[in-house]
């Protein structure tokens, strides 16, 4: 969860980590620090509690000079974010600096063993047992740094990404990793390392993404080395990185969650393209058309996700009923992993991940796989741990969601997984002629349809002032939209801290009436679509009792302004791709209310981006 940078070569290395630091900062933002080696082979760090640019502030007196180091941005898992338990840690002489990002399992067992010969902690982290044990290993074998690290990492269960520096070795940086996600970036006399590309993109764009139990040796001038725990040389695949830097900035954007809001007619354009061919009568997704026999074959079709990948799913389970026939269910992937479920070789199981790197998700696939399933992954970072761990699958191409609010992502797989499904029912020959072409026609659309939903951008923030208030929301939606009812509520809770719940429109009636009051908003989303006039029943059941109602319904419908408070139209729209349209006035309710609540959308709290840990 935490965001590692480092940094050797010609450059001072603190401007570099610092602005890598700023770009990491959605993977967690609880405490950030630096390690410096400094020209007289000093080891310097520094840390404190809070964001980056409190880091910067407290550096700002501070002797930054160095051109190797280190620096981490901290999403705390083992003991409270404060200055103590912020990274990097050290060793008890002082020389030597670690930052992590993951968990360390055993790392009582492995503290209670160093405390027995006489180590003192400071931290209440579980990263400082492994650089102490480190030190340990080091001072007890006499040995190298590497063979230390080596050594140590053979104790640890658990996920790491990990950077060591050590002042009396001021010309390398030992990096290695193993679940959670590690990049080296390699320039013209200089490396970089990052958690992801964003911190390396500014320099250079050729990069090594680590393996799992894979330690890379980073010498100042001397080509990067990489080893596994044996110390067996590995294969060292340098890859060209298709990021940009503008990608990653806020483009004129207040925040980034705004700008990626407003992204979506694009980034469905590029999810989209290529993948549909032959004058539009076609899908083409060659993940699956490499495995024909796995989908033709499949008995049954199991999604696991987490969060609002998750909801994705549950849209894309729908789907795949509706076009291929194959049963499909849909997991909580922390669920799935702990639940011993019947899987086999004919089912096909689809992981869905922004990230690619969420910890649940990457031990659902790998239980899948192990009982023999297939499986497919819906992923947004290219070369993400979920990406190669899977069989096959499908990017979604949207570009970095750096917002911790999912919001292009989740359209961009709603979007991927309706291709999905129709390719999968092309192949079993469950989809028609006409019905393809209709589905094709609709996906081709959206586009359009969102930019011009976008429009009521201006509309929603003078609305949402009237909520702030509000502690509680009901978001109700039936058929392909109950989905959406709970992605809404998710947005809204997540950045507004506004206790939302979403429930099919029809469920309310069983239990959460009881709650409505003229206290509690209830957004229904209400597209003309075969359930159309349930829906209407359902607000009139909300009305009935005090309650005020926000519909989102299609331009033009004539009954619902007539009983809903607030209306806001969306252009018409097919009803199996409602849910790309429907979530951008859910997203930009959430957006505003939260502005308007002097919340950091970008940053909400206790959240970070990507959940690599349990
Ligand atoms: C949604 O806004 C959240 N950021 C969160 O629910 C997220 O979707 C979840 O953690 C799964 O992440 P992933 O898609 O990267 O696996
Ligand atoms: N376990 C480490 C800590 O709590 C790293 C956390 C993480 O990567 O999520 O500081």
């Amino acid at each position: 969860m935490c965001g590692i940078v480092g940094y050797i070569g010609r450059q001072e290395a603190y401007p570099i980590l610092i602005k890598g630091l700023h770009r990491l900062e959605y993977r967690g933002y609880d405490s950030a620090g630096v390690a410096l080696v400094n020209p007289d082979n000093v080891l310097n760090v520094y840390k404190t509690r809070g964001k980056v640019e409190d880091l910067e502030r407290f550096c700002d007196t501070k002797d930054v000079s160095g051109t190797v180091g280190i620096a981490h941005t901290r999403w705390a898992t083992h003991g409270e974010p404060n200055d103590i338990n912020a990274h990097p840690h050290f060793s008890t002489n002082g020389k030597i600096a670690i930052v992590h990002n993951g968990t360390i399992e055993n790392y009582n067992v492995l503290k209670q063993a160093l405390i027995e010969h006489d180590c003192e902690f400071r931290s209440e982290t579980d990263t400082e047992v492994v650089v102490k044990l480190i030190e340990y290993i080091q001072s007890t074998n006499d040995c190298s740094l590497v063979d230390a690290v080596r050594g140590a990492l053979k104790q640890v269960v658990g996920a790491y990404a990990i950077a060591v520096v050590d002042c009396e070795d001021p010309d390398m940086i030992i990096a290695a990793r193993k679940s959670s996600p590690l990049v080296v970036g390699i320039g013209d006399h200089e490396t970089f390392i990052g958690s992801d590309a964003s911190p390396i993109i500014d320099y250079t764009n050729q990069v090594v993404y680590l393996g799992d139990d894979e330690i890379a040796i980073i010498r100042r001038d001397a080509p990067l080395q990489v080893i596994n725990n044996d110390n067996i040389p590995a294969k060292i695949d340098v890859q060209t990185l298709e990021l940009s830097v503008s990608q990653l900035e806020k483009g004129g954007y207040p925040h980034f969650m705004l700008k990626e809001i407003f992204e979506q007619p694009n980034t469905i354009y590029d999810c989209i393209r290529g993948r549909i061919v032959n004058n539009d009568t076609e899908i083409k997704l060659s993940g699956v058309i490499d495995h024909p026999d796995r989908f033709i074959n499949a008995s049954r079709v199991v999604i696991v996700a987490c969060g609002t990948s998750w909801h994705a799913g549950l849209i894309g389970g729908r789907l795949i009923e509706n076009y291929t026939r194959i049963p499909a269910r849909v997991e909580y992937a922390s669920e799935f992993r702990y639940a011993n479920p019947v899987i086999t070789s004919s089912d096909v199981v689809i992981a869905i991940s922004q990230s690619g790197e969420t910890a649940d998700t990457l031990a659902a696939i790998k239980l899948a796989k192990e009982r023999g399933a297939f499986v497919y992954g819906v992923c947004n970072v290219v070369g993400s741990s979920i990406a190669r761990e899977t069989d096959s699958g499908t990017y979604i191409h949207v570009g970095p969601e750096i917002g911790v609010a999912s919001t292009k992502a989740f359209t961009g797989q709603v979007t991927v997984l309706t291709m999905l499904a129709l390719a999968i029912g092309q192949l079993r020959g469950t989809v028609n002629k006409s019905q393809l072409l209709e589905a094709i026609a609709n996906i081709k659309k959206l586009p359009e349809l969102i930019r011009e939903t976008l429009k009521l951008n201006d509309r929603i923030e003078k609305l949402s002032r009237t909520f702030t208030y509000a502690h509680n929301f009901l978001y109700l939606g039936r058929g392909y939209n109950y989905p959406s009812a709970l992605e809404g509520a998710l947005k809204l809770k997540e950045i507004s801290y506004i206790h939302a719940e979403g429930y099919p429109a029809a469920e309310m009636k069983h239990g959460p009436i009881a709650l409505i009051d003229k206290e509690l908003p209830t957004v229904v989303i209400a597209p003309n679509d075969d359930l159309h006039e349930k829906v209407i029943s359902n607000i009139q059941q909300v009305k009935a009792r005090g309650g005020s109602v926000i519909a989102i319904v299609t331009k033009g419908d004539t009954e619902i302004p007539k009983i809903a408070d607030y209306v806001l139209e969306i252009p018409p729209v097919a009803e199996s791709v409602s849910p790309v349209v429907v979530s951008v006035p859910l997203q930009l309710l959430a957006y505003h209310i939260a502005i308007m609540k002097g919340c950091d959308v970008d940053m909400p709290r206790n959240l970070a981006k990507s959940v690599t840990v349990e």
